[in-house]
């Protein structure tokens, strides 16, 4: 479109007058130091992403692969990359350096996949079909589903290093990878709220009650897995069901 053509745009003022106001107050090398403190935090988080996109076509291909021949173990996949207020709140936690490359060290979960499965025995399938791949490397593993934390959270995690190929040459980026079951992930997602609603300070009876909830949920897993095996062996012994039909496999 040729600039004679193109339409006058109306942009709604990013600031308000009050905030441009103080903004004028600031002097130029301050301004300068805010700018190029933006440019470099958008350079030190892009292999995060890139990290997490690498991750996550890794598990699409397992899905597609899956869907070809049997019903998909994974339910769904979602993925974060952590705010720059949570790295910053995570390094005063740690005492870590505010540089960089003392984050880039010690602080490995700014990029995280979680894979949402079935059945409990589909998490540790698909946790080794992806950790057992060549490209990445596994740094940490933690099995909170044989291991528990004592506010009942379950969940199997792992921090691997997966290989970014940037213009400039390849970056070994960490990505935590948290793989767990419905179950366990809509206990966490209601403990997580809870959490935050009371700051961490959450009263003796919701603790208790989210405890008892976290054993009804692990009991479901029990008896889902156990339906899970019941009808795939039924599937493999060619058994027919009442109405004369092969058994469906899930
Ligand atoms: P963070 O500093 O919180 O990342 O913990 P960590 O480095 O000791 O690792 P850990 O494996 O304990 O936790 C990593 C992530 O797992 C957290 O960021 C949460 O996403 C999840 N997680 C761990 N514990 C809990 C929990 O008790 N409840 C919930 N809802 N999520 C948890
Ligand atoms: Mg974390």
């Amino acid at each position: 479109m040729s600039e004679e053509t193109s339409p006058v745009e109306y942009r709604e003022p990013i600031l308000s007058e009050q905030a441009l106001a103080a903004l004028q107050q600031i002097d130029p090398s301050t301004l300068g130091e805010m700018r190029a403190f933006r440019e470099s935090f958008a350079r030190f988080i892009m292999p995060y992403k890139f990290g997490i996109d690498e991750i996550i076509t890794k598990v699409s291909i397992l899905r597609e692969e899956f869907a070809l021949h049997e019903n998909n173990p994974i339910e769904h996949i979602s993925s974060r990359l952590k705010s720059a207020e949570s790295i910053e709140q995570k390094i005063v936690r740690k005492g870590c350096e505010p540089s960089f490359d003392a984050i880039r060290e010690s602080i490995t979960d700014i990029a995280g996949v979680r894979i949402v499965c079935g059945f409990v025995s589909d998490v540790y399938r698909v946790f080794e079909m992806l950790t057992s791949q060549q490209d990445l490397r596994v740094l940490k593993i933690k099995d909170y589903i044989s291991d528990p934390k004592p506010n009942g959270y379950k969940s199997l995690h792992a921090i691997v290093e997966v290989p970014v190929f940037l213009s400039e040459g390849t970056v070994a980026v960490p990505v935590e990878i948290q793989v767990r079951t419905v179950a366990m992930d809509f206990w966490a997602s209601l403990e997580h709220k809870i959490y935050y609603k009371y700051d961490g300070d959450v009263p003796a009876n919701l603790l208790r009650d989210l405890k008892n909830a976290a054993d009804t949920a692990h009991d479901l897993d029990v008896t889902m897995e156990n339906l899970h095996q019941q009808v795939r062996a039924q599937s493999a012994s060619g058994s027919t069901d009442s109405t004369g039909g092969l058994a469906i496999a899930i």
